[in-house]
């Protein structure tokens, strides 16, 4: 949403100054025993008061909400607290990607749950440091839909990666004694009608796919809260859907946070009935309906006080357990070391598509670069929304763009620096000439003259909306074919959250997928070009040849009025991206899984052992002239004679030139498994199961068959 909260201002401070947890409470050391005697001993009043979160400035006016203290920044967030009880207020701050001064690219793709902790880390601490305590950031919604405007936010296509990338996230996030979640629970898998869109799957399916990524997270994470979605799934808005709130994520999964809602995402008091525990920014929807409307049901009795006393515990264990009652000693933020961060996960995140001829790394010394379009001599673009992060120093360049007819104006926002001065920095005996990209005839006499052209294309990408179409737009696509008629050696540059169609693959030499690459991203990319790193980030995100390849050729829709209800037919259920694709026996662009580096790897040795679940063993020989990065991945290809392909496990080793490393992968057994709608568990059937060891969802190196026992587990 067009919201104030992303631009917080620099001096936030201290804005919550919670109250220090009485002695007596702080000695109880159970979370859950401690939320007990603290609801237990609050008047109605104070838990009523805990039920919803307050923007800070109203929508649409940008007025300041005068019930909010005067001098709390413009948070997405606050919620009062209860002095008298030490039970702080909550400020919550978006951080999808960063807080304010760090913004990280797709961390998805560097395939690494620890650099994702690390980036939880220092969200947390960056969150702590301006004096909030809840992270809105752990989106986590599994890619169905390559046009989505939003899935630079999203992890990846896939369960695992999602789910152990998520709860990374939060896990490093809440060691900072910062509350986080993972969002949005569940499907929001498009923007375009988003608010009246009924996403319809089988619900077995749904288990074994997005809610599976929840579920990972919330068990290896034990995020403090969770978000809800905007749309509906299976004819109930999911804010207020027993099935997968109550049913699934509290009782199934074990959930012990708090649910809230998405901003603008409640419509009646009734969705406490059905495991929804507060409502969010309450001045979005029509109606504050945990405020007002709540409380008058409860009086009538239409709502027990065992619920209302339910909200607020699960509030306040997450408060104990994460310990925002005990505000720790402020301390500075080392935004060097944040920056570390950030330039590691882009090095690591960045993909190298194709390299033909191994066109990189650039020579050492070009004679006569040509460096064309996508603002290459400003800035990186980064994605727009609720997750747009201001760098520190502000951003070197703002582009106005569209209007969301209910949520208001978006824009384009680059980082600096930018890659032109980051590639003359390291290529200083070479010429490297700009060209803006908008003549096109201006660009190819540029590029026929130059050794080598790169051409940087954007593409925005943001809530609020999805792209059309898998093209690049102001005429990229057409650009990039014109520069490659008058020069062979054309190298581009990425700079999207999604894929995109490549109409011209075949006439270019290279191709780097960048994302949004962060506040260092410009100097990722530079060291990629020119060798300085050897690139290793995979694909999280299959890239189809195009939109026929996928699912829904039709985006969901974009053809009705805003406002009409409308029903999505996920029919592909638990079969998303590279899962779908093995299913119709169809070749993407570049599969799942998929990156090249500037050394080799060699895989040997496959073993895989069956019986309960599987194991898999492998050694991995870096065979190359250069240390690098690798992500062998585990796939199981067929069950028992049904093609299903899951990706079980994949590991990152970083190895020296000629070194060599054994690794051992055990799968979580749901993935070799069905959901059963029937006993709510999971089952194996007895059988046969292929197991291939692979460099990504196409390109299998070694496979195995394995007997696994029949079994039926879990929840
Ligand atoms: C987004 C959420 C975000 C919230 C608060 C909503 O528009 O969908 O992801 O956390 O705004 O800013």
């Amino acid at each position: 949403m067009t919201l104030a909260h992303r631009n917080v201002d620099a001096e936030a401070v201290n804005a919550t100054t919670p109250a220090s947890s009485s002695d007596s409470a702080a000695r109880v050391v159970d979370p859950d025993a401690r939320a007990r005697e603290t609801e237990a001993r609050m008047t109605d009043d104070e838990r009523f008061s805990m039920l919803y979160s307050l923007m800070v400035r109203i929508f649409g006016t940008n007025a300041r909400e005068p019930r909010v203290p005067a001098d709390l920044p413009a948070v997405a967030g606050y919620v009062r607290g209860v002095a008298r009880l030490g039970i702080p207020a909550l400020t919550l701050a978006d951080t999808s990607l960063g807080v304010r001064a760090t913004d990280d690219p797709h961390a998805g793709a560097t395939f690494e749950p620890e650099l994702a902790r690390a980036q939880g880390t220092l969200i947390g601490k960056e969150v702590r440091a301006f004096g909030f305590n809840v992270a809105l950031g752990g989106g986590i919604n599994l890619v169905r839909e390559v046009r989505n405007g939003r899935n630079f936010e999203y992890v990846s296509e896939d369960p695992l990666v999602s789910g152990k990338l998520g709860a990374g996230m939060v896990s490093g996030t809440q060691a900072e004694g910062v509350i986080a979640l993972v969002k949005h629970v569940s499907l929001n898998a498009s923007e375009t009608n988003k608010f009246f869109l009924d996403a319809i799957i089988d619900p077995a399916a749904h288990r074994e796919s997005d809610l599976l990524a929840f579920q990972i997270a919330i068990e290896e994470g034990e995020p403090g809260a969770l978000m809800g979605a905007y749309n509906l799934v299976n004819g109930e808005y999911t804010c207020g859907n027993r099935r997968i709130l109550q049913d699934i994520v509290k009782d199934a999964m074990r959930f012990k946070g708090w649910v809230m809602s998405d901003w603008r995402a409640v419509n009646d008091w009734d969705f406490a009935l059905k495991g929804l525990d507060q409502q969010s920014g309450a001045q979005l929807d029509e109606c504050e309906w945990f405020n007002g409307p709540l409380r008058r049901a409860y009086d009538e009795g239409k709502i027990p006080k065992a619920r209302i006393s339910e909200m607020v515990r699960r509030m306040l264990r997450s408060y104990y357990a994460i310990g925002i009652d005990r505000p720790r000693a402020a301390e500075a933020v080392d935004w060097a070391a944040h920056h570390d961060v950030a330039l590691e996960i882009a090095r690591k995140g960045i993909v190298l598509l194709k390299n033909d001829g191994e066109m990189l790394p650039l020579a050492r010394n070009p004679q006569r670069i040509a460096l064309i379009g996508g603002f290459a001599q400003v800035g990186v673009l980064s994605g727009s929304g609720s997750s747009q992060v201001r760098p520190r120093g502000g951003y070197a360049a703002e582009v106005p763009l569209r209007s969301h007819p209910l949520l208001g104006p978006t824009s384009m926002c680059f980082f600096g620096p930018s890659p032109l001065a980051e590639l003359r920095a390291r290529l200083p005996q070479t010429v490297i000439d700009f060209d803006s990209g908008a003549h096109v005839a201006d660009a190819v006499a540029l590029a026929a003259k130059a050794d080598v052209v790169i051409v940087n294309a954007i593409r925005h990408e943001g809530e609020r909306f999805d792209c059309p179409d898998m093209g690049l737009p102001f005429g990229q696509d057409a650009l990039i074919e014109a520069v490659a008629r008058v020069n062979p050696n054309v190298v581009v540059v990425l700079q999207t959250g999604n894929p995109i169609g490549m109409r011209w693959r075949d006439k270019v030499r290279a191709v780097v997928q960048a994302w949004f690459p962060g506040q260092a991203g410009a100097q990722a990319i530079a060291e990629i070009l020119t060798g300085e790193v050897n690139p290793s980030g995979r694909l999280p995100v299959t890239f189809p040849v195009d939109i026929e390849q996928t699912p829904h050729p039709r985006l969901p829709g974009a053809d009705v009025e805003l406002g009409t209800p409308i029903k999505v037919h996920y029919h592909e259920g638990a079969e998303i991206g590279y899962r779908w694709f093995a299913q119709r026996g169809e070749r993407p662009m570049f599969a799942f899984g998929h990156g090249l580096g500037y050394t080799r790897f060699a895989y040997g040795d496959f073993m895989a052992s069956g019986g309960e679940t599987v194991t898999a063993r492998f050694t991995v020989t870096n065979t190359g002239a250069r240390d690098g990065d690798d992500v062998p991945q585990v796939y199981l290809v067929d069950a028992d004679g049904d093609t299903r392909m899951r990706l079980i496990g994949f590991k990152r080793v970083s190895l020296r030139a000629g070194a060599s490393t054994e690794v051992s992968v055990t799968a979580d057994p749901r993935l070799l498994a069905r959901f059963d709608e029937a006993s709510g568990q999971w089952r194996i059937r007895k059988g046969t199961y292929r197991i291939v060891l692979a460099r990504s969802a196409t390109d299998h190196v070694a496979g195995v068959t394995v007997q696994l026992e029949s079994r039926q587990f879990g929840r």
